[in-house]
């Protein structure tokens, strides 16, 4: 999968819906009425659907750089149809149970594709152009910082240290705690081979981390998350 706007070619600028950020991230209700952070945001409908019911949730994503939200929104479609398409041709690598099919995958990563573009259109306050590991926002801007399939998701095009530096800039800005979906590569069901130093790293900086089971696994393997305390 190549996306040369990101600069990393490997990753995709999908477009997961609240629904799914919901079940990969355990959301409640009560979490959606915290000051959130999407980081990166990607294509995702989370921010405009959260928004639409009333919610405060800023994207950020380095993707959104040089005009890059109206570039993004003009491809989001197609970005959904190319991963279906890498879906449908590793069909085997993932259950088909939060979608029925690929079909049904397609239809939800398209209408979350489409509710990001319009969203673009009405609030582009709420699109930051971001470059992990370093963050445009003010220590302690956001209750809740919500990181979904890059950290851990891609190790071959970012490093250990990439790694650690993020997630101590992800605790810099959120007042309490942050999560991050899944703890696997994209295509593996392995969890991240340095994950345990990493959170002995966050604990010597204050940073509490747990572990969670969620009620999601579209990925096979891909049904945890990290959920860090800040102190
Ligand atoms: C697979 S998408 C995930 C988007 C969204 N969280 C979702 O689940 O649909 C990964 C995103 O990471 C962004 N990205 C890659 N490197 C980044 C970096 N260093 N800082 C911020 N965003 C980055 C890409 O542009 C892409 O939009």
């Amino acid at each position: 999968m190549n996306d040369s706007a990101t600069g990393f070619g490997e990753i995709l600028v999908s477009s997961r819906s609240l629904d799914e950020y919901r079940a990969m991230f355990a959301l409640t209700d009560a979490d959606l009425r915290r000051r959130i952070l999407d980081c990166p945001g990607g294509a995702a409908g989370f921010t405009a659907e959260v928004c639409d019911l009333g919610g405060d949730v800023t994207a950020c994503d380095i993707a959104y750089f040089d005009d890059g939200v109206a570039r993004v929104a003009a491809t989001a479609v197609a970005e959904a149809d190319r991963g279906n398409r890498y879906v449908r041709d590793h069909a085997d690598a993932y259950r088909w149970s939060f979608f029925a099919d690929p079909d049904a995958h397609l239809r939800a990563r398209r209408g979350s594709a489409q509710r990001f573009a319009a969203h673009t259109a009405l609030a582009p306050d709420r699109y930051v152009a971001a470059r992990l590991p370093a963050l445009p926002f003010a220590d302690n801007s956001f209750d809740l910082v919500l990181s979904s399939h890059l950290l851990f998701s891609y190790p071959d095009d970012l490093d250990y240290d990439f790694h650690r530096r993020a997630l101590t800039e992800l605790a810099r800005v959120a007042t309490t705690e942050f999560r991050v979906f899944p703890l696997v590569a994209i295509g593996s069901p392995t969890r991240y081979p340095r994950l345990d130093d990493l959170i002995a790293e966050l604990s010597a900086a204050g940073v509490e981390s747990a572990i969670v089971d969620v009620d999601y696994e579209f990925q096979a393997g891909a049904n945890q998350m990290l959920v860090c305390t800040v102190r």
